[in-house]
């Protein structure tokens, strides 16, 4: 079976390295001549919205799927009436607006922080009046690792903030002083089984994520399943699905949602009996879902801006090295390391050494 991909980033190489020994083979619509997937999947070099290459994969692939979420909806909606395509296009459709993807968490009863659609300056003053607490003004499209976000203290701030965004069409949302942000990795298959992996506790540095810890059986775990289902059945989703969460006490607050693998999910590579991106292919593909089942106590760290001396890295026991083999700039996801340990002390040991190291 060959499965497209729209992207070639390190989520399609990763997706192809999980696919291969499946026997999948790949092939990518990327137009970065030095996409990261090359080395494993082949590729159509061209825009994610040019209908003749969107036709050209659509006839050499069995079953098409995404890695990112800002590709064109449009793309998908058109591969969709030629071939299986997978995660559905309004589920891509809802994530591509932010204010899309409030309504939908708010229609299914799943709490989110309060928040005010905001077209000019004059609407985002009021909003900030109605909230009456620090905020953050969010493009209602192609954010992502805080970009196209600014931060608001008070209404001092509002001028600058509009600014910061270039008065793109926005929410507006109030500070949640969440205790933990927390996401949650499901996976639905072509016949509506689901299954989810355990909530990953991240931490995030300058807008993007720096660590997740995996939290086996925390106690909102039954809830963060049950708000993520609900997604999935609502969508009719089919693949791998990451809602991201705050924690405030007993409660949850979902933020966004990915329709994709997740960076927060990489740890399962090697922490959990099948990873992310095989149960995503498995989703897509029509095959029996994997276990979601994790096998200790886990760690993932990203590789941001520069790569490290792999050598004392790989010299730990339990690290698991993964590199994307792109070009290290400020601010950019090279690679990231997963610690899976039989105990917790030996993770928090190796996870001391780890950061020393980084
Ligand atoms: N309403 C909020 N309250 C508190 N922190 C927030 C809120 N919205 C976003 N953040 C912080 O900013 C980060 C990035 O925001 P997010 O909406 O997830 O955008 P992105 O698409 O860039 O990931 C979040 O992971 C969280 O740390
Ligand atoms: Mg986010």
């Amino acid at each position: 079976m060959i499965v497209g991909i729209l992207g070639g980033g390190q989520l399609a190489r990763m997706l192809a390295l999980a696919g291969h020994p499946l026997g999948l083979k790949f092939i990518t619509l990327e137009p970065a001549k030095d996409a990261c997937s090359a080395a494993v999947a082949e590729q159509l070099l061209g825009a994610y919205d040019d209908e003749s290459k969107l036709s050209e994969l659509a006839d050499k692939a069995d079953v098409v799927t995404f890695e990112f979420e800002n590709v064109p909806a449009d793309s998908v909606t058109l591969l969709s009436s030629k071939i299986p395509c997978y995660p559905p296009a309004n589920a891509l459709a809802i994530t591509q607006d932010r204010l899309n993807e409030k309504k939908i968490f708010n229609q299914l009863n799943i709490p989110t922080a309060p928040y005010r659609a905001v077209d000019t300056l004059d609407d985002l003053k009021q909003a900030m009046e109605k909230l009456g607490t620090a905020a953050i003004l969010k493009t209602r499209r192609e954010g992502y690792d805080g970009k196209g976000q600014a931060r608001l203290e008070s209404a001092a701030d509002i001028t600058t903030a509009w600014q910061t965004i270039a008065g793109k069409p926005a929410i507006v949302e109030g500070l949640v002083p969440f205790d933990r942000e927390f996401s949650i990795i499901a996976v639905r298959s072509r016949t509506g089984e689901t299954a989810c992996y355990p909530l990953t506790e991240n931490s995030h540095k300058r807008g993007i994520l720096h660590s997740s810890l995996v939290r086996t059986d925390d106690p909102l775990q039954a809830l963060a399943e049950q708000y993520i289902n609900k997604l999935l059945n609502e969508m009719s989703y089919v693949g791998v699905l990451a809602l991201e969460l705050f924690q405030v006490g007993d409660q949850l607050f979902a933020n966004e949602f990915a329709p994709r693998v997740h960076n927060s999910g990489h740890w399962t590579q090697d922490g959990a009996v099948c990873c992310q991106f095989e149960n995503h292919l498995r989703a897509v593909c029509g095959l029996p879902l994997g276990s979601t089942r994790p096998l200790g106590h886990i760690a993932m760290l990203n590789l941001i801006g520069e790569l490290p001396n792999i050598n004392p890295i790989l010299s730990l026991p339990d690290a698991h090295l993964h590199l994307y083999d792109k070009t290290a700039r400020s601010g950019r996801k090279i690679g990231h390391i997963n610690l899976c340990c039989k105990d917790k002390q030996q993770l928090e040991q190796q996870l001391n050494a780890l950061q020393s190291l980084l």
